[in-house]
């Protein structure tokens, strides 16, 4: 793309902005922070705080043109194998459509039907055992909705392989009244399998390894391989190799979510989901809420050149949101060809980072206002709270709209160098009505949609992960060695070598 007209154009005219500083913008224009938004369905996009102006919109609308964004939309929706490199569908879109394909319909009825078996009463706890886009969806959404919870059953998550989280996640459960749900669209994860035999032993250390199966459930792309762990086929639910694991929420992947809040809100999710991904496939560009946003990266990443953002939602329940969108951008974007094989030659995948405000204020802000790289931020908040505490809500909002001020404008000269604050610092708004269900799910097809049109502008597949195979084939191999099954390999580097020897050396049990 960089070699277009539309990418050169953008070139000069970011040149053309140097030295324009927000204030200049908003002083120039009394109507800016009222144009530069978007709206859908209780959502509204400010992004009048970067800088840019109408005319980069355009300018961005046009680039989006040349990228062909339009008919890449309409393969995604409708199911074409845009995971080129795989040579599948990223078919997401079809687990939320009202009428969705028959085997789609026939599993959320499957699912709801044992979700509402798991919250009748006999399960104390579900234990969701899964890591990546296996974890962190339904863990995000989970905590998300606490206030849709409807029911005493307490969803927990287990991901790492560290057994101080199997210890963490099961204290103080009654083993005879846990369910275990493993999500592994392969189940050959090696981290999820520890973790699913370990809660396999300790289940049938209570109630018999007899019984140990009817205390687990599974969720994977691979049924066979469930099944010869000893879950049952009835409760073996379908996770289609269409389904990417960080795109896989509205699957079976999200069934420990559904036993949290009910078949009812899940449908509100998926129905949230729907709505924009029509909205992305037709809303014009300067309203199309997930397009913007990821323009507006393109903007930022590729012609400011910052290599960084922060998702700061101002909402405790959305506070694994941040990790959440790590995966769903850094494992997609994260990419030195693009999807032809051919080496990309303009930067991608910027590193997210974030944590729920007010907290992050009081943590990384400084840098955010005085450091000495620009960090573009995306908030998120919400006009109504999911809580009786109005005035903690007030004081909530409060800081958002300060922080987010405050960025942009600085503060007129203070004499002294250390209290200046320059302003001049780009941030979008996502400001919805209230955390539901349905909102919930609007913002999570906002940000997946935002991701792929990054992508296509930058050329890339985003539905691959191929940068995540060669760390676990080596820990595979050292694994076999630290378990005496395999010799230590002649041609190690030192450094691996030694810390691997030191390791063994010093390696033991629990000792207090
Ligand atoms: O880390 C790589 C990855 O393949 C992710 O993309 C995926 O979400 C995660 O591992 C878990 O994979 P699985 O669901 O197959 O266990």
């Amino acid at each position: 793309m960089q070699d277009t007209g539309e990418w050169h154009a953008l070139s000069a005219h970011r040149e053309a902005l140097d030295g324009v500083h927000l204030r200049d913008l908003f002083n120039g224009d009394r109507h800016r922070g009222e144009r530069l938004v978007a709206e859908t369905d209780g959502w509204l996009l400010d992004y009048s705080k970067n800088r840019l102006t109408d005319e980069t919109v355009e300018m961005l609308a046009a680039l989006a043109d040349r990228a062909g964004l339009r008919g890449r939309i309409e393969a995604l929706l409708d199911g074409e194998p845009v995971n080129t490199t795989e040579n599948r569908p990223a078919w997401h879109a079809a687990l939320r459509q009202p009428d969705p394909p028959p085997e789609v319909r026939e599993e959320l009825d499957r699912m709801a039907a044992f979700a509402a078996e798991a919250r009748d009463g006999r399960w104390q706890a579900v234990v969701n055992i899964g890591i990546g886009g296996s974890d962190l969806g339904p863990a995000m959404a989970t905590a998300a909705l606490g206030a849709y919870a409807d029911t005493g059953l307490d969803v927990r998550f287990l991901s790492n392989v560290d057994g101080a989280h199997f210890r963490e996640v099961t204290r103080g459960l009654d083993p005879a009244r846990t369910l275990f749900i493993v999500v592994s669209k392969t189940f050959t994860t090696a981290e999820t399998l520890a973790n699913a035999i370990t809660a396999r032993d300790w289940i049938a250390h209570a109630v018999g390894a007899e019984q140990a199966g009817e205390h687990f459930a599974a969720v994977t792309a691979s049924p066979n391989k469930a099944q010869e762990f000893g879950i049952d086929a009835d409760t073996v639910f379908a996770m289609w190799d269409w389904v990417g694991g960080r795109y896989s929420l509205g699957s079976a992947g999200g069934l420990s979510l559904m036993t949290a809040v009910g078949p009812d809100a899940f449908a509100d999710m998926l129905a949230g989901m729907h709505h924009i991904d029509e909205h992305f496939r037709s809303a014009p560009w300067n309203e199309n809420l997930p397009a913007l946003l990821g323009l507006i990266g393109i903007w930022n990443r590729n012609f400011w050149g910052w290599p960084t953002y922060a998702v700061l939602p101002y909402s405790q329940e959305l506070a694994l949101f941040p990790a959440y969108i790590q995966q769903l951008d850094m494992e997609s974007s994260g990419k030195s060809v693009r999807a032809d094989g051919t080496p990309v030659s303009t930067a991608n995948g910027p590193v997210v980072w974030g944590q729920p405000g007010t907290n992050g204020q009081h943590a990384f802000h400084q840098l955010l206002h005085q450091g000495t790289d620009i960090v573009p931020v995306e908030f998120i908040g919400f006009c109504r709270p999911n809580h009786e505490l109005a005035d903690h809500q007030d004081l909530l909002m409060a800081n958002l709209f300060a922080q987010a001020e405050a960025l942009a404008f600085g503060a007129p000269d203070a004499g002294d160098p250390h209290r200046q604050f320059p302003g001049n610092r780009p941030s979008t708004v996502l400001l919805g009505d209230q955390l539901t269900p349905r909102s919930l799910g609007q913002l999570i097809a906002v940000y997946e949609h935002k991701v792929f049109t990054q992508a296509t502008v930058w050329g890339i597949n985003p539905f691959d992960q191929w940068g995540v195979e060669l760390g676990k084939t080596l820990a595979t191999k050292i694994a076999a060695e630290l378990a005496g099954m395999a010799e230590p390999s002649p041609t190690r580097d030192s450094s691996t070598q030694s810390l691997i020897n030191r390791y063994v050396g010093s390696r033991g049990s629990v000792t207090r």
